[in-house]
């Protein structure tokens, strides 16, 4: 048959892709996307019914193992995950050496860089147990990592996981609760996070799984594999999309409301200004997530009687953006980011925790698409090639003579 590689060799062809926006790196079974239609399903499943009926660590399961689970399978996987929760104490001094301001995308992904230092016995990617545990302790200790960070920045004594609460409950309480003080963690709240990580949870080759993909690729261990990700998504073009939303509602809340004003200067591209929450490299009708987490606002803020003035500037953004030619043109319509921001400030978090809430629902992605790469027959490594626009051959000249 044709050989790629011999063609290769012969002529020095390559293909040059600017962003990879037409090169396929992998097959996969896991995520099915349609950008035109805006259609998107894990493994088969539309997000729609996963997102009205499934739970986060259901959805984890079926990402991981392909099927969802019975209702034994998913209390011992549940069960399994609650019993590593907790982290080393030797971990927790980690935050002792953080400057209090650090970002805690960046804390988290050192933290979960340092358990390949902590679980030396886990990390060949090659044995099937050592996959596994590694996998359990990711999905189990992420969310006490990201808590422990938000605890820092705040100065709060670390709360324990509890291990008679669930995921999503667990995560929250040690967010938010106080020693010494009961916390309950409000249900309208519970059930808008496990659904918020359910439409986060994977999105095929997106910049920070193809990251995961492409580190791993080395046969890097699966925590570091997966910290690459983390660092990936940090970025504001990606999952820091969801910080950028909030504070340009906040700019624009504080420069006086004006919507039009901030739109005309989108368009005009001064200062570099972007609809932050606009535009997807792959859909180029609506964002199905986008859809679900617009509602998800609004029932959300509505439940906590809670009113966000911020909330009116999206809405206005958006209608405004929608009737307007640049953005009709070039196909560009609210993401997954746009609303989400104002879902967990609603929440209480701070602005920059959101990035980390969106870590913690893309992990069982990233844990998939790592799993489904060290399997597959004849992987390679990930390798890309360039076209070289330097100098032509000179001659070296030396340091005095220069
Ligand atoms: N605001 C204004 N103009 C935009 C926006 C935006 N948000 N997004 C794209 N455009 C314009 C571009 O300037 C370009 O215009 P041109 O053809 O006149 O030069 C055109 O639309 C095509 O955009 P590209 O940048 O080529 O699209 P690409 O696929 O490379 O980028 C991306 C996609 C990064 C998502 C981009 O739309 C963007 O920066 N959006 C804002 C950041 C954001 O919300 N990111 C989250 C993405 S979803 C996620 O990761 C969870």
């Amino acid at each position: 048959g044709f050989d790629i590689g011999k063609l290769r060799a012969q002529t020095g062809l390559v293909t040059l892709d600017s962003g990879y926006g037409n090169t396929a790196a992998y097959k996969s079974a896991i995520t099915y996307l349609d950008g035109e239609e805006g259609i998107l399903r894990y493994r088969g499943y539309p997000i729609e019914q996963i997102a009205e009926r499934g739970s986060f660590l259901e959805t984890a399961y079926l990402l991981i193992n392909g099927e969802l689970p019975t209702v034994d399978e998913l209390a011992a996987f549940s069960d399994e995950i609650t019993q590593h929760t907790l982290l080393h104490e030797d971990v927790k001094r980690f935050y002792d050496g953080f400057p209090r301001d650090a970002h805690p995308m960046a804390m988290v992904s050192s933290v979960v860089s340092a358990l390949s230092t902590f679980y030396q016995d886990s990390l060949s990617p090659f044995d099937e147990q050592q996959r596994h545990i590694s996998t359990v302790r990711l999905l189990a200790k992420l969310p006490t990592i990201a808590a422990y960070a938000y605890k820092k920045a705040i100065g709060h004594p670390f709360v324990y996981p509890s291990n008679d609460l669930g995921y999503v409950e667990n995560f929250l309480r040690m967010t938010f609760s106080v020693p010494a003080q009961e916390y309950d963690p409000d249900p309208v709240v519970v059930g808008a996070l496990d659904k918020l990580l359910m439409l986060h949870a994977d999105h095929e080759q997106n910049c920070s799984t193809s990251t995961v993909r492409l580190v791993g690729s080395s046969q890097a261990n699966l925590f570091v594999s997966i910290s690459s990700g983390i660092n990936a998504l940090w970025g504001p073009l990606h999952g820091g999309a969801n910080q950028a939303v909030l504070e340009m509602l906040e700019d624009i809340q504080a420069s006086g409301g004006n919507v039009a004003t901030f739109i005309r200067k989108v368009k005009n591209r001064e200062d570099g200004a972007k609809l932050m929450g606009f535009g997807h490299r792959v859909y180029k009708n609506f964002d199905p997530r986008a859809k679900i987490i617009k509602a998800a606002a609004h029932d959300v803020l509505s439940a906590l009687g809670k009113s966000d003035e911020l909330l009116d500037i999206a809405l206005a953004l958006e209608e405004q953006a929608l009737a307007d030619d640049y953005f009709v043109e070039r196909k560009l319509y609210p993401n997954v980011d746009f609303y989400t921001g104002l879902i967990y400030r609603a929440m209480g978090f701070p602005t920059t925790m959101f990035t980390v809430l969106f870590a913690l629902g893309r992990l069982p992605g990233w844990i998939a698409h790592w799993h489904e790469m060290i399997k597959e027959p004849g992987g390679r490594i990930g390798r890309p090639r360039q076209v070289y626009t330097g100098v032509e051959l000179r001659d070296y000249v030396p340091l005095e003579a220069r």
